[in-house]
């Protein structure tokens, strides 16, 4: 018997590297086999495919701890608001990709990468999740300040490895508080210029990514980066914390995924008053915590 419609596609979704197209198409094929021999494994699959615990991408040892491959499947898209910013990011991404594509078609390197910068609280981890999520594929996440804290010495050959298993992988590939690792050559202190050549090896890294992977940086000191290192990325953006219209929808879209009672008259009028985006979420929760208590 030949392959259905869904199989077909579930195998190339899962071939290209699109997770979550894969799971869906997955969960049509349990839903299409009504055989009695299947019936408790496909109802169990299912299951498993509905809930997004099934981590498809399976980090090798010697990267544990370094890269976190996270299941994005579960991003609360009902509590997410996604600011005039964000948006118009989102669709430079999206165009991105496709941008991506042709010019793979025509041999010529070209990379979707992505410097996000802004204080703290403003979205920028937020939004790369949020990014893996639409797209539906892998999540890659590389904190820098960890990579640095715990491989001290070895950080250039750490970043060669990351990248290495990265190439080959269509995902989002994040690259969180890059500030800890690219900073301006000559500001370093450090023994031997550790941070100089790690800052070399990052950028080398980079230019060997030209498989159609999405790159997204994140940093609250754009200032301090090296200029060589900036002009990796394609578009750099700041972001700003929401303006009052954002964050009233905000906290009206928060408040009614977890319960329509509990925007109350107070929850409303917080977005008068200036907060960023972490704050926000932090009024809410406790707020919330307030309310069931
Ligand atoms: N658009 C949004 N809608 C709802 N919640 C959001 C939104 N953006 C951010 N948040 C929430 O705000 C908090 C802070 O966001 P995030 O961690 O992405 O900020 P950040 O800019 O990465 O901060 P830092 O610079 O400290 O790393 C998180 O709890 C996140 O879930
Ligand atoms: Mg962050």
């Amino acid at each position: 018997m030949g392959m259905d419609e869904h199989m077909l596609s579930c195998i190339k979704a899962l071939a290209e590297n699109r997770i979550q197209d894969a799971k869906k198409e997955a969960i049509c094929c349990c839903l299409n086999d009504n055989t009695k021999k299947n019936e408790g494994k496909t109802a169990y699959y299912k299951k498993l495919l509905e809930n997004g615990s099934t981590n498809m991408f399976e980090l090798p040892a010697n990267l544990a701890g370094l890269l976190r491959m996270q299941d994005v499947s579960d991003f609360r898209e009902d509590r997410y608001y996604l600011g005039n910013q964000q948006k118009e990011l989102f669709e430079q991404i999206e165009k991105g990709v496709k941008t991506t594509t042709k010019m793979l078609e025509y041999g010529i390197p070209y990379m979707n990468s992505t410097l996000i910068y802004g204080e703290p609280g403003t979205g920028k981890t937020e939004f790369a999740k949020y990014t893996a999520y639409k797209l539906g594929l892998p999540y890659a996440y590389l904190n820098f300040s960890y990579l640095i804290e715990s491989y001290m010495g070895k950080t250039a050959q750490n970043l060669q490895r990351v990248f290495d298993y990265c190439r080959g992988q269509k995902c989002v590939l994040m690259l969180d508080e890059i500030d800890c690792i690219g900073l301006e050559r000559g500001h370093d202190t450090g023994a031997d210029g550790e941070l100089g050549r790690t800052t070399i090896a990052l950028m080398q890294a980079l230019d060997g990514l030209v498989d159609g992977q999405i790159v997204i940086a994140a940093t609250n000191r754009a200032d301090r980066l090296d200029k060589a290192l900036l002009r990796r990325f394609q578009r750099q953006i700041k972001f700003e914390p929401f303006d009052e219209t954002e964050r009233s929808y905000m906290i009206q879209k928060y408040m009614l995924s977890v319960n329509p009672a509990f925007l109350t008259d107070d929850v409303v009028n917080y977005a008068d008053k200036e907060h960023t985006q972490a704050e926000i979420v932090k009024y809410l929760i406790k707020n919330i915590v307030e309310k069931v208590s």
